[in-house]
């Protein structure tokens, strides 16, 4: 598991801990190895090559993700007047959504949960609340914050599926534990839902949640497979897609070639893009 977090930590980043204007110096070691090795990490970490050449991160910042800015009309899908709607109601009622009873969930909690905006934790309990689903499905428990922010707005009869190829007592540092899924309105489920046996076996649950929240592994695998599968399945109700991390190098074709009316919510969001779409129905 200390291998996932670190490679899941690690993300798709090209270069971290930017400190712009600082020299890009290095103490000698002995050993080439070390050399070569601090000296390409040194390097990494202050500059991006572009196609303009090698430039230096232009902020300071101890964590940032490679992005691109395009014009929105080259983009596939857009907007709809009821998702913008949405959109703005959400967004009003993120900041009245108060997360503070899961500050210690998690030594991370109180960090992320209430950064709005900046994380996508109140958003998300947000849209929940102006939808007030029956059913909602989670892509990736990993260690439970998303959903059990999605619970506190969820109303008593309705039910969040939650899926992942970790099971939650298998995270280390999980904000969950077994009594938050006592009363059934929470469930997880292991598998990977890109696999099309996987996926038919779950398709009941898809096509029931009117809220489908996808926060996995942005591999440049398990999103297009799974989309695929998704626009392939009639659905007579609409959803809510919701996609986090879209301004991700990994996630940005994801993004653009979504032919559905979408919504990009990043300056409410999570920092890394979040994306909200409609998903089926007339
Ligand atoms: C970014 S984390 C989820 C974070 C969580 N939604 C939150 O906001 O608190 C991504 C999770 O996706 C899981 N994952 C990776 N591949 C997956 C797959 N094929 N299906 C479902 N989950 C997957 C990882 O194990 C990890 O726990």
């Amino acid at each position: 598991m200390k291998a996932f977090a670190s490679e899941y930590s690690q993300g798709v980043s090209l270069a971290r801990q930017a400190r712009p204007g600082r020299k890009t110096g290095f103490i000698i070691r002995r050993g080439m190895s070390n050399l070569r090795s601090m000296l390409a990490r040194s390097f990494l970490r202050r500059i991006v090559i572009w196609k303009f050449g090698v430039r230096r991160i232009p902020v300071s910042t101890a964590h940032f993700e490679l992005s691109l800015i395009y014009p929105l009309e080259e983009a596939a899908g857009s907007s709809s007047p009821d998702l913008i709607d949405l959109g703005l109601r959400a967004v009003r009622g993120a900041s009245d959504i108060d997360l503070r009873h899961l500050h210690d969930r998690s030594a991370t909690g109180r960090q992320y949960l209430s950064n709005f905006p900046g994380e996508h934790y109140q958003l998300l309990a947000s849209l929940v609340k102006c939808l007030n689903p029956s059913r909602v499905t989670e892509i990736g428990t990993y260690t439970g914050l998303s959903a059990l922010t999605m619970l506190t707005t969820l109303g008593a009869q309705a039910r969040l599926t939650t899926y992942d190829v970790v099971p939650w007592d298998k995270i280390e540092g999980s904000a969950l534990r077994s009594s938050d899924f006592a009363d059934k309105r929470l469930e997880q489920r292991i598998g990977d839902l890109a696999d099309p046996q996987f996926y038919k076996q779950n398709q009941d649950v898809l096509l029931e949640s009117d809220v489908i929240f996808v926060d996995g592994p942005k591999d440049g695998r398990f999103e297009p497979a799974f989309i695929d599968l998704l626009l392939k399945t009639p659905r007579k109700t609409r959803a809510l897609l919701m996609f986090d991390d879209i301004r991700l190098w990994n996630m940005l074709r994801v993004w653009a070639e979504l032919p559905l009316p979408k919504l990009d919510l990043t300056s409410f969001g999570h920092w890394s893009g979040t994306g909200i779409c409609w998903l089926g129905g007339e």
